[in-house]
């Protein structure tokens, strides 16, 4: 009889995590994507600014792996904002981005290409070239979140 009834829980237990881990919409995968590729592009853009700003020593070879990490990863952006992957709530990409996707795009295509001539930049390991060129980059992320995304008091990301 006991051992019936603790069937019974671990059968209930596997329905409540079943439930849970229901599979999401596609929109939904495409907010989990970008937030995904979005944290990995900010482990490494940060420590890039700091060493750009003089709160940490310059290293050269950690700064040319995280401009190179960057390069790579800003290319794979574009695809997790497909058409309908507004879910109110859940993400912070503003709906303008699908109405003016040619604007969303070209800042796309400008974060890929600064980022590229960045990781380029960073093998001379000459801080006084690299600068410039972090900063460009830096104002890519400041010019698209300014208009595209919304700010993190109206919306909560996760
Ligand atoms: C073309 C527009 C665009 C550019 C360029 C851009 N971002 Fe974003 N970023 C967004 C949008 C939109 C979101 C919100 C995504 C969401 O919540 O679905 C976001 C979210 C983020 C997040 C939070 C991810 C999360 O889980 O909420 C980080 C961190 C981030 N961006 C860092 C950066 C950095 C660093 C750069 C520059 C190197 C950059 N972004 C460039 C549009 C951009």
């Amino acid at each position: 009889m006991l051992t019936f009834r603790a069937a019974l829980a671990a059968l209930a237990l596997i329905r409540a995590a079943g439930a849970l881990a229901a599979p999401e919409s596609p929109a939904e995968e495409a907010i989990d994507y970008r937030h995904s590729v979005y944290h990995v592009i900010g482990w490494n853009f940060s420590p890039m600014a700091a060493a750009v700003t003089g709160k940490v020593p310059y290293d050269k070879d950690a700064f040319l792996r995280q401009a190179t990490r960057v390069a790579l990863l800003a290319p794979m952006l574009p695809e997790g904002f497909p058409a309908g992957s507004y879910v109110a709530g859940k993400t912070r990409a503003k709906p303008a981005i699908w109405e003016q996707r040619a604007e969303f795009d070209e800042l796309l295509r400008a974060l890929a290409a600064k980022s590229a001539s960045l990781a380029e930049i960073a093998k001379t390991g000459d801080l006084q070239q690299i600068k410039p060129a972090f900063n460009e980059l830096a104002q890519v992320c400041k010019d698209c979140h300014k208009k595209f995304r919304e700010d993190e008091d109206k919306h909560h990301a996760h």
